[in-house]
């Protein structure tokens, strides 16, 4: 019988799984990468990120030269490791509502390939008791697996580093559990954190919601400066200057992607909807594209003019459109514009995109969504919207 491999990932071609298994397959680790996106699946095992992550592509070649990372759409291989982590997406729904069962409806659909003595471990963020209710998803298919969540709370963009410096919160309510779950996550970082699965549920929540009411603080506080005609920057370097209590004020911007809106709305449905701060940060964060088209009327007869939007991705240097405000952005304009033309240096999944040059040509006022570098230095005698003050030339929209 041929040796076990040492982990599969369920959902490993994602952007959380993808670099996790590339950290456990630099290290040595035998790993496998199960995904039902047969797309990711062929581009990995050829050796292509199907996204961009800096520092992943020379690793990928690497392990999958060497044979010690692959990729498969048969969800048999999840049989044939001593662990298992789960890294599938953990969407909320049009009601803004968590999808309860993502993590434990992905689970059960393997619950034929499961086997008796697997480490399961739940990387995804999920729902409180989530971890809870795959335990007894095990029990109830007769299953004796260990059972364990270990939050992920990487940066995209930042995974090939951080999976090796930030500490691993490892929870479980069986002490075997816990030490195999330590030992699997010391092969990249040594620092572990031990919770309670409850604990840790709410832990990640947490960190990805305070990350979003910093980002509406900073908006908010933008916005009522601009309302009296001042420089929300200059402000803000001035009163961080030498003045650690306030150093972690956030510039301000929009505050997007697939994690931080999705957590804060996980979380309040958690607590019954009660959760004003996180609600308040929706409105403020969802709302400041809203604000700046409302800004911009007051000085434009947009209908009358064509709208370059530069950047559509929800942050610097990522080629990830999910939940980019930037899109929200060229919606409205759509409707209130004469035209709208948009760039992004990294997006590649938009055909809608137009060169730089075009955009710088054909527009009559530009927006900067998407801070990325590039837009820095960008010549122009355009008018320049830049909440972000990439451009160092102020804020006042
Ligand atoms: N993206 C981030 O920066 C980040 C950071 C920390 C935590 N997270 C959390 O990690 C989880 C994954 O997020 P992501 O951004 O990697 O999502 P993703 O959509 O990029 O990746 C999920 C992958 O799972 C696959 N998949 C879905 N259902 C499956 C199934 N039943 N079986 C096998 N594969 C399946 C998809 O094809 C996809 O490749 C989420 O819970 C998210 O909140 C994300």
């Amino acid at each position: 019988m041929s040796k076990p491999l040492d982990v599969v990932l369920v959902g490993g071609c994602g952007h959380v799984g993808l670099p996790l298994g590339l950290a456990f397959a630099d290290r040595g680790l035998s790993v496998a990468l199960f995904d039902i996106d047969a797309d990711a699946v062929e581009r990995v095992n050829r050796a292509e990120l199907p996204f961009r992550e800096p520092g992943a592509d020379e690793v990928l070649a690497r392990v999958v030269a060497d044979g010690t990372l692959r990729a498969t759409t048969d969800p048999a291989v999840v049989g044939t490791a001593e662990n298992v982590v789960v890294v599938v997406g953990t969407p909320i729904d049009e009601h803004l509502n968590p999808d309860l069962n993502a993590v434990q409806g992905a689970i059960s659909i393997l619950g034929d390939h499961l086997v008796d003595g697997q480490l399961l471990v739940l990387r995804s963020t999920v729902y409180p008791g989530v971890t809870a209710l795959v335990e007894r998803l095990m029990l109830d298919l007769g299953l004796d697996v260990d059972v364990a969540f270990c939050p992920e709370r990487i940066a995209e963009g930042k995974a090939m580093v951080e999976l090796f410096e930030l500490p691993q919160i490892v929870a479980s309510r069986s002490q075997r559990a816990l030490d195999r779950a330590t030992k699997l996550f010391r092969n990249i970082i040594h620092e572990v954190v031990v919770l309670e699965p409850e604990e840790a549920e709410l832990a990640k929540l947490f960190t990805n919601t305070w990350r979003y009411i910093r980002f509406a603080t900073a908006n908010q506080l933008f916005m009522i400066a601009n309302d009296f005609g001042l420089d929300y920057e200059r402000i803000r370097a001035a009163l961080t200057h030498h003045y650690p209590r306030a150093a972690d004020l956030p510039g301000a911007g929009f505050a997007a992607g697939p994690c931080l809106f999705k957590d804060t709305m996980q979380l309040a449905a958690f607590n019954n909807n009660n959760f004003q701060l996180g609600q308040a940060s929706v409105a403020v964060n969802e709302g400041l594209p809203l604000y700046v088209i409302a800004r911009l009327e007051q000085r434009f007869d947009l209908s009358d003019m064509a709208v370059g939007i530069l950047g559509m991705s929800f942050k610097a240097e990522s080629d990830d459109i999910r939940s980019s405000l930037s899109y929200k952005l060229k919606r409205i304009l759509r409707f209130k514009a004469r035209d709208v033309l948009c760039h992004d240096p990294y997006v590649t999944l938009d055909p809608d995109l137009l060169p730089l040059d075009e955009v710088l040509h054909r527009a009559d006022l530009l927006v900067v969504a998407t801070p990325h570098p590039m837009y820095t230095d960008i010549d122009t005698d355009k008018p320049v919207v830049d909440i972000w003050n990439l451009r160092g030339e102020g804020v006042v929209t």
